[in-house]
């Protein structure tokens, strides 16, 4: 091994039309293409050093973690380790400048960031098509994270081709996320278990059908900078996922009141001129997607509904880097 140690960084994604289900939950292999958009500003940045220690650590925000979380960090460490046929066990330490709870989901950003930086400390240098996969098998959304700016993650065949790449550059579209953070008092079910029972809802089938068509028209309207086809199509995407959510089994129900209280204002402001349109993950936190030069005043309006606790901001960001 040349280089024992790496350390690389990650922006998290908002997706536009979403992943949601896999026809494989080991390899992560979705039952649907995505399309995102890389946040700027906000990252993840970690560092990976091979050493001669008995076991693989983790270190988040300079807190040890061990379970569950360590346990899916050296699921890709052993990826890393079979491809650059090496056993060294693995320090790995992870910071993210957003903070926890901010509504933007950090597992994308995270496994982005590890999947560049072990891969690099085990002395491979990867495609990034290769670095794409290797991020989709800790979280499916990190495979959206390795390319810059707008981001399609192709459903593929296999293992082989299930991979994100860059539709358009950061610089294609002014285009910003107001993200607005709605407090949810109970603890949310992770993407992870909801993706394994999107299955039991009677309205995936016709979500995963609909979704090529879906797709073409988020594609083009963000190749051909149509503001007003963008906002609906994201609306329609999300509201169709959470609607599989919440005709799950069990049901997941992550909105909130102040949450649809934001879904009408945004509408109405729409309505009357100002370009926003409105999109939700696993969690009750709205992403406004506006032109950048509206973020200022989308921001300033997010404040004053009720039930919004703050708003962070971000522009289109770039690829991971090392
Ligand atoms: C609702 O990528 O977080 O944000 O693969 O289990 O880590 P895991 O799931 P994850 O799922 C993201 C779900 C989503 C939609 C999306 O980002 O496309």
């Amino acid at each position: 091994m040349n280089t024992p140690s790496a350390t690389a960084l990650a922006h998290p994604n908002i997706a536009f039309i979403k992943y949601w289900g896999n026809r494989d939950n080991t390899l992560r292999l979705p039952v649907n293409g995505s399309i995102s958009m890389n946040l700027d500003g906000l990252f993840t940045r970690t560092t990976v050093t091979f050493n001669s220690s008995k076991q693989d650590s983790l270190m988040i925000n300079e807190h040890p973690v061990i379970g569950k979380g360590l346990e899916r960090v050296s699921y890709i460490l052993d990826l890393v380790r079979q491809m650059a046929n090496i056993n060294e066990r693995a320090e790995v330490s992870s910071s993210n400048n957003f903070p926890a709870g901010a509504g933007i989901a950090s597992s994308a950003a995270a496994f982005a960031a590890l999947a560049l930086a072990s891969s690099r400390a085990a002395g491979l240098t990867l495609s990034e098509g290769q670095l794409s996969r290797l991020a989709r098998r800790g979280s499916g959304s990190a495979s959206r994270s390795i390319p810059g700016g707008f981001v399609e993650w192709q459903m593929g065949t296999s293992d082989d081709d299930s991979v994100a790449v860059s539709i358009a550059s950061p610089e294609h579209w002014a285009l910003a996320d107001c993200v607005a953070i709605v407090n949810a008092s109970h603890k949310k079910t992770g993407s992870t278990e909801g993706h394994a029972i999107a299955g039991t809802s009677p309205l995936q089938n016709a979500r995963v059908a609909d979704t090529p068509r879906r797709l073409d028209i988020c594609r083009t309207a963000i190749l051909n900078k149509d503001f007003d086809t963008f906002a609906n199509i994201i609306e329609h995407d999300s509201d169709i996922m959470h609607s599989v959510m919440m005709t799950s089994n069990p049901p997941l129900m992550y909105w909130q009141a102040a949450t649809v209280g934001i879904f009408h204002a945004v509408r109405e402001w729409r309505a009357s001129g100002l370009p926003v349109g409105y999109t939700v993950d696993a969690g009750a936190n709205v992403h406004v997607i506006c032109l950048a030069e509206y973020a200022k005043e989308t921001e300033k309006r997010l404040r004053e509904l009720s039930g919004v606790s703050d708003v962070l901001v971000a522009g289109v960001g770039g690829a991971a880097q090392g």
